[in-house]
C-alpha cells in the first residue's frame, strides 16, 4: 500500500475479531513506527503493549470504576473546550456513530454499553499505551512527538491488515493500568492505541468520517505568480 491510500484508507476501528495479533507483527509495526520525527531526537515515548490476561483485568477495572461513577483521573489534563465548527464536528461524529449503530437519544441503556466499550478499549485483542518521563512535563513538544508516533502506528498496522483506534477514554484511570502493567508513576500514560483485525461486519466500523473541503483550512500566501 502507497502513503497516499494508507492516508486515505485508515480509519478508526471499534470492532475487532478477537484474534490475537502475533507479537512479531506488533514488533515490525513498532519497529517502522519509531522511525517517527521528534523533537531533537530526544525519542520521549515508552510504549507497553499488553495483551491476554492483563489486559481483560484493566478492561474489567475501568468497567468497576465506570459503572460507581468514579471521576477519571487522567495524568495528562485535558484543556481542550470544543466551540463553533470544532464543537460541530464532534457532534456530528457522535451522531454518526449512534446512526450506525442504532442508537437513540433516549436510549439510556445503548448509550451506557456504547460507553463502556470505550473503556473497554473496544475489546480489542491488544492496546498499546504510550507514555512519556515525567521529567518531560509541560510536554507539549512531546505531545506533538508521541501524536506523530501515533498516527505512524496506525497508518504502519494497515500493512498488516489491522485496524486501530486511538483511544482516550482507555487511559481515564491510570490506576487501573498501572496496577496491570506495572508501568511506573514517573511514565505519564499518554494514550491507548486499541488495535486488532477489523470485524467489518460491525456497523460502527462503516463509518467514513467527513473532513473541511481543504479551501477551508488552508491560506495560501505568495502563490500569485505560480
Ligand atoms: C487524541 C485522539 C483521541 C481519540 N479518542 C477517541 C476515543 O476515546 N474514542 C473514539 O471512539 N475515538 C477516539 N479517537 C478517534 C477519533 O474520533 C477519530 O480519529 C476521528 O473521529 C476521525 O475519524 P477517523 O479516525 O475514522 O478518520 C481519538 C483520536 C485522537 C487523535
Amino acid at each position: 500500500m502507497n502513503l497516499i491510500d494508507a492516508l486515505a484508507n485508515r480509519k478508526s476501528i471499534r470492532g475487532f475479531k478477537p484474534d490475537a495479533v502475533p507479537k512479531e507483527i506488533l514488533g515490525e509495526i513498532l519497529k517502522a513506527a519509531v522511525n517517527s520525527p521528534s523533537v531533537m531526537n530526544s525519542q520521549p515515548w515508552e510504549m507497553y503493549i499488553v495483551t491476554g490476561d492483563p489486559l481483560d483485568q484493566i478492561r474489567q477495572g475501568n468497567l468497576e470504576k465506570l459503572t460507581a461513577g468514579s471521576p477519571p483521573n487522567p495524568d495528562i489534563k485535558f484543556k481542550e473546550k470544543f466551540e463553533h465548527a470544532h464543537k460541530k464536528r464532534q457532534v456530528d461524529l457522535a451522531i454518526q456513530l449512534f446512526k450506525l449503530m442504532d442508537i437513540t437519544r433516549e436510549d439510556q441503556e445503548k448509550k451506557s454499553d456504547w460507553m463502556q466499550r470505550e473503556f473497554r478499549y473496544f475489546d480489542a485483542p491488544t492496546s498499546i499505551f504510550l507514555t512519556y518521563d515525567e521529567t518531560l512535563d509541560p510536554a507539549y513538544l512531546s505531545y506533538f512527538d508521541l501524536g506523530c508516533l501515533a498516527h505512524a502506528i496506525c497508518l504502519t498496522a494497515l500493512n498488516y491488515k489491522l485496524g486501530t483506534c486511538i483511544n482516550s477514554y482507555g487511559i481515564m484511570y491510570p490506576e487501573v493500568i498501572r496496577k496491570h502493567t506495572d508501568i511506573p508513576e514517573s511514565k505519564k500514560i499518554f494514550i491507548s492505541i486499541a488495535i486488532g483485525y477489523p470485524d467489518w461486519d460491525f456497523p460502527a466500523n462503516k463509518i467514513a468520517s467527513d473532513r473541511e473541503p481543504l479551501k477551508n483550512v488552508t491560506n495560501w500566501v505568495g502563490f500569485d505568480r505560480f
